[in-house]
C-alpha cells in the first residue's frame, strides 16, 4: 500500500488522541461559528486552561451572538473580568453588533468575508474559517510555526522564517477534513511537539520529520538574536 500522507497521519491521532475542548465538535463534526469565534477571541494570549470556564459562563448567559450583540458592553466587560486585555472584550462586543445588524447575526462563511469583521485579524478568520465552516484555510500561530519549522527543518530564523513558514504550512492543508487538521497540529504543538523536550517517541509525525532526522527538533524555531 502507498504510504500514507502526512495530513492523513496526523488526522488519524487526532481521532484517537484529540483533546476535548469545550468550544470543540467531536472529530469528523463542525463546531458553531460562534463558539469558535468566541473561544479563539478568548485564546489570545490567555491558556486554554484559564478559558475553559469563561467560555462556558458567557455561552450560558449569551448563548448565541445575537444574544451577546444585544447585552450592554457593562454586562461584557464583566463577565470577562479576569481574562486581561480589555481591548478584546470591546471588539468582541463590537464584532457581535456588526454580525447581527449587517449579517442578519450569521456569520460569513469566507475567510475573507471573516477577515473584515472588527477583532478578526488572519490568524482568527482561519481558523473560524477551518474549524467552523471546514475550509482548506490554515490558522497559523506561534504553535504552528514550530511544527512546520521542525517537520520541514527550517533553520531560518524567526521572524525572518514566518512567510517561509506560512508558506510551507498553507501546502500542507488537505481538502479533506482541513478543520480538524488544524485542531490536530495545534494539539501536536501543546502535547507532543512542545517547545523543549519535544516527545518525538509518541509523536504521529516522528518518521518523516526532517527537524528530528537531523537531530535538531528541540533547536527549532531559531530565533533572531536581539
Ligand atoms: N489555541 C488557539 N486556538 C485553539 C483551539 N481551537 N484549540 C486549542 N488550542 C487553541
Amino acid at each position: 500500500p502507498a504510504p500514507a500522507s502526512l495530513p492523513a497521519l496526523l488526522l488519524d491521532w487526532y481521532d484517537r488522541h484529540h483533546r476535548r475542548l469545550p468550544w470543540r465538535a467531536p472529530p469528523g463534526g463542525r463546531a458553531e461559528p460562534y463558539h469558535v469565534w468566541l473561544s479563539e477571541i478568548m485564546l489570545q494570549q490567555t491558556t486554554v486552561a484559564a478559558v475553559g470556564p469563561y467560555f462556558t459562563r458567557f455561552l450560558d448567559r449569551w448563548p448565541n451572538v445575537t444574544a451577546l450583540a444585544d447585552a450592554p458592553i457593562e454586562d461584557v466587560l464583566a463577565e470577562w473580568a479576569g481574562l486581561g486585555y480589555y481591548a478584546r472584550a470591546r471588539n468582541l462586543h463590537k464584532c457581535a453588533t456588526v454580525v447581527r445588524d449587517d449579517y442578519a447575526g450569521r456569520f460569513p462563511e469566507t475567510e475573507e468575508g471573516l477577515l473584515a469583521l472588527p477583532g478578526i485579524g488572519p490568524y482568527t478568520a482561519a481558523a473560524i474559517a477551518a474549524i467552523a465552516f471546514d475550509i482548506p484555510a490554515t490558522p497559523v500561530d506561534g504553535n504552528f510555526e514550530r511544527v512546520m519549522a521542525r517537520m520541514h527543518a527550517v533553520e531560518t530564523p524567526l521572524p525572518d522564517a514566518k512567510p517561509e513558514l506560512k508558506q510551507l504550512a498553507a501546502a500542507l492543508t488537505p481538502e479533506h477534513r482541513p478543520g480538524d487538521y488544524a485542531q490536530a497540529v495545534m494539539d501536536l504543538g501543546a502535547t507532543i511537539c512542545t517547545p523543549r523536550k519535544p516527545k518525538c517517541l509518541t509523536c504521529p509525525w516522528s518518521a518523516p520529520c526532517a527537524g528530528r532526522i537531523a537531530g535538531i527538533a528541540e533547536e527549532l524555531p531559531k530565533k533572531k538574536k536581539k
